[in-house]
């Protein structure tokens, strides 16, 4: 996890908080959010590409381009900008981190 965050919350402040852990740091969410929102109000990536090691934080946000997808600690993988955040959710930004994607 790195960089400034990318966005910025200025809406549903109020909402439920909602425990996600990006990296082994505990983070919050809101209720509502989806993985990418979650993740780039604190974050400045979603994850570093296999091929370059370059940044990504998506690029269509509307299911298209497949460009958010976010590694779980389980090995698998979302994408996040329609995955909507559950309690306990755990993200890793680095591929290389999570040992590839299975
Ligand atoms: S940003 Fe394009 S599929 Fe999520």
């Amino acid at each position: 996890m790195g960089m400034q965050a990318q966005f910025h919350r200025r809406y549903r402040l109020a909402e439920e908080q909602i425990p996600f852990l990006l990296d082994g740091v505990p983070c919050t969410g809101r209720r509502g959010d989806t993985v990418m929102v979650a993740i780039l109000t604190v974050a400045g990536e979603l994850r570093s590409t296999e091929f370059t090691g370059e940044k990504r934080a998506g690029f269509c946000l509307i299911g298209a381009c497949q460009d958010c997808y976010v590694l779980t600690a389980e090995g698998s993988r979302v994408r996040a900008c329609t995955t909507l955040l559950r309690p306990g959710m755990e993200f890793i930004t680095s591929i290389l981190e999570a040992g590839g994607v299975r």
